[in-house]
């Protein structure tokens, strides 16, 4: 059974979620935060080597302040409150995106989980916060121009040395995106990552995701025939 190396999840519909059972919304991030546990335990039970998961986009600024503010509240309480069980399973957590824009507490709170675990040789969780794929495309720019004005030549730059520049340069290409909640877009997600993975799209809302759930999806993305632009499986003449 070949597992996705890199699996990618847009943990989407909490709010909706809560909505239909008449609850405040952020009783869906909550909610939200269990699921993320079991999916997590499932991944490392599987041997998925790494698990990127969209928590809070760029964009998610745009939402009524009291939304952000329990995000962020419910963020830094998380990471705090998941360190120990994270290093006991032997997961290394990093969390990915613009660190400019966040609060002092929730600096120190990644920095805290992100040293706990870095020895940890098991399943990297990378959580995207405060993450927008453009941004990303973007800093990655600016780390090249620097290069450029040290001394590196341009005309040897290789699509593949590009990795190095992005937030977590030894995250694997993502294999298998998965987006919950039924809406069918990348919402400014790893772009540049996704340029060939398999998408699997499930109406269900996050917080109702289980573990099983994650293993039907890897089961599609088994059966599917990649391609890679060739014209047999895996890219091959
Ligand atoms: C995803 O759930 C979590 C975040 C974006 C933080 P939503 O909050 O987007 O839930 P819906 O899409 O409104 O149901
Ligand atoms: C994407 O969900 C971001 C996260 C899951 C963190 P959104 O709910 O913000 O996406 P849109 O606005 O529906 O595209
Ligand atoms: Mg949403």
């Amino acid at each position: 059974m070949v597992i996705p190396a890199h699996i990618a999840i847009i943990m989407d519909g909490n709010g909706r979620w809560a909505e239909e059972k008449g609850l405040p919304r952020r009783e869906g991030h909550k909610a939200g935060v269990k699921a993320l546990k079991r999916v997590t335990e499932k991944a490392g039970e599987l041997g998925v080597s790494c698990l990127t998961v969209y928590a809070f986009s760029t964009e998610n600024w745009k939402r009524p302040g009291a939304e952000v503010n329990f995000l962020m509240k419910l963020f830094k309480q998380t990471l705090l409150e998941q360190a120990r069980d994270l290093f006991e399973n032997n997961v290394r957590v990093k969390v990915i995106g613009r660190r400019e824009g966040l609060s002092k507490g929730i600096l120190q709170s990644i920095s805290e989980v992100e040293g706990l675990t870095a020895d940890n040789q098991g399943l990297e969780l990378n959580i995207a916060f405060n993450y927008g794929g453009r941004l990303e495309i973007l800093d990655m720019i600016r780390k090249i121009i620097t290069e450029i004005d040290r001394g590196l030549n341009p005309d040897q730059l290789k699509v593949e040395d590009l990795n190095k520049y992005l937030y977590n340069p030894s995250y694997p290409e993502v294999e298998l995106l998965i987006r919950t909640g039924g809406e069918k877009r990348l919402s400014n997600f790893l772009l540049w990552q996704s340029a060939y993975a398999e998408f699997y799209f499930i109406d269900k809302y996050w917080p109702d995701f289980t573990g099983d759930d994650l293993l039907e999806a890897i089961r599609v993305f088994q059966i599917r025939d990649r391609k890679f632009g060739g014209l047999n499986k895996a890219g091959g003449k």
